[in-house]
């Protein structure tokens, strides 16, 4: 017996969720992100599905009937959420992935190829700081023994969570894409209000920005708030300060995205100038040469202002990601021939597992589920309980057409 979207939905609304905001705390290989993975670990049985997972802990669901092997369609998305999100990034894409199979099967359809249920993990990268760190290893673009010495704000090692999670291993084995994945489509809640303008409940993807998370070290000189005369600072708060606006102000102008959405400042103390202030950017263009000169530019005047306050600053890329067009001819089929008409393909600035794969060469598509609040990572976000059976059914449309 196994549970409907709806089903599925209500029993995973209070996992990792804070009773003061309603927002989410869905950590990589912490509580509540670990419950989420062995729900979807007995669901997976439940439907007698083959569970294949890694040591990183990415999984895979197989649904291959008898005789059906071969490269699959891989459909899915992730369970971990940033800090405080929403409940729909990720396991919006997960459990309609689920209850797709039930549709398929309630339909009689039995699949040409294998269709794999997916959860990756840390797509946000919200605990070790690269996003999508689960696609990333799988698809081999992120050296084990590199992600291993990765850390949390905690100081603890990606290879120490894994291990607590009873997850890791000396060496790890890219995924053979070639082999086994023959197409991936992640369905994901949408994260803007293009479909909402557009009044469709679903739609396609046709690209992702490119991104990237830039830390910034602000580094000047401690000393006491009250003693110390203005003029005599080496305050980095104040090179920072200026930095969010620069940074707010150069993407303004060139109509693309810059946030400053995380500080730490040391010592954190209200009546010292502090020592540091480490400030982490997340800028967003439409195009990979746009997403470089605005970087420069933010980090060009960071570092006269830097100059101007007698502090010092160094700025790291932690973690990029190029633009990705998806397979154009892929998502006009997907897009097409529908009652009630075509579906939108709309572009979008978020990060995505789906991103990763077709960087590594897999045909990729995504299906956006309408977010009537346009809101993304925070409470807010939301789809309504038909937009969602909406995206159910056409995924399982989808995953008929790719797999028949
Ligand atoms: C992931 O959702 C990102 O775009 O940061
Ligand atoms: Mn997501
Ligand atoms: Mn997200």
């Amino acid at each position: 017996m196994t549970d409907d979207f709806e089903r599925m939905w209500t029993d995973l609304t209070p996992v990792g969720r804070s009773a003061a905001s309603g927002g989410y705390f869905r950590q990589p290989y912490r509580g509540a992100e670990r419950e989420l993975r062995s729900w979807f670990l007995e669901q997976a049985t439940a439907r007698g599905l083959r569970v294949e997972s890694d040591p990183a802990g990415n999984v895979v669901a197989w649904w291959a009937p008898p005789g059906v092997s071969g490269p699959g369609v891989l459909t899915g998305s992730h369970l971990d959420s940033v800090l405080d999100g929403g409940a729909y990034d990720g396991p919006l894409g997960v459990v309609s992935a689920l209850a797709a199979v039930d549709v398929l099967r309630s339909r009689g359809f039995v699949p040409a190829r294998p269709i794999g249920v997916s959860v990756f993990v840390e797509e946000e990268g919200s605990r070790f700081g690269l996003a999508c760190l689960g696609s990333r290893l799988a698809a081999g673009v992120v050296p084990w023994r590199d992600a291993l010495a990765l850390t949390d704000r905690d100081g603890i090692s990606f290879e120490d969570a894994l291990s607590s999670a009873g997850l890791g291993a000396e060496t790890y084995e890219p995924w053979d894409l070639a082999a086994t994945v023959d197409c991936f489509v992640e369905l994901h809640v949408e994260q803007g209000r293009d479909l909402v303008d557009r009044g469709a409940a679903v739609g396609v993807a046709s690209e992702i920005w490119p991104h990237g998370r830039y830390r910034f070290d602000f580094t000047g000189a401690a000393n006491h708030a009250g003693s110390t005369r203005m003029e005599d600072r080496h305050d980095p708060m104040l090179t920072y300060a200026m930095t969010a606006l620069a940074a707010n102000k150069q993407a303004r102008l060139a109509g693309q995205r810059a946030t400053f959405g995380r500080v730490e400042v040391a010592p954190n103390g209200t009546n010292a100038i502090p020592s540091r202030v480490t400030a982490w950017l997340d800028a967003r263009c439409s195009t990979d040469a746009g997403l470089a000169s605005l970087v420069e530019a933010i980090g060009g005047q960071a570092t006269d202002r830097a100059g101007r306050d007698g502090t010092s600053l160094r700025v790291t890329a932690e973690s990029v990601s190029a633009s990705v067009a998806f397979d154009a001819s892929m998502a006009a089929r997907l897009a097409a021939d529908h009652e009630g008409g075509d579906w939108p393909v709309i572009p979008t600035q978020a990060g995505h597992d789906a991103g990763i794969l077709s960087a590594a060469g897999v045909p990729t598509a995504m299906l956006f589920v309408r977010n009537p609040t346009g809101v993304s990572h925070s409470p807010e976000e939301h789809a309504s309980m038909p937009d969602c059976l909406v995206g159910v059914s056409a995924l399982a449309d989808t995953l008929e057409r790719l797999a028949r």
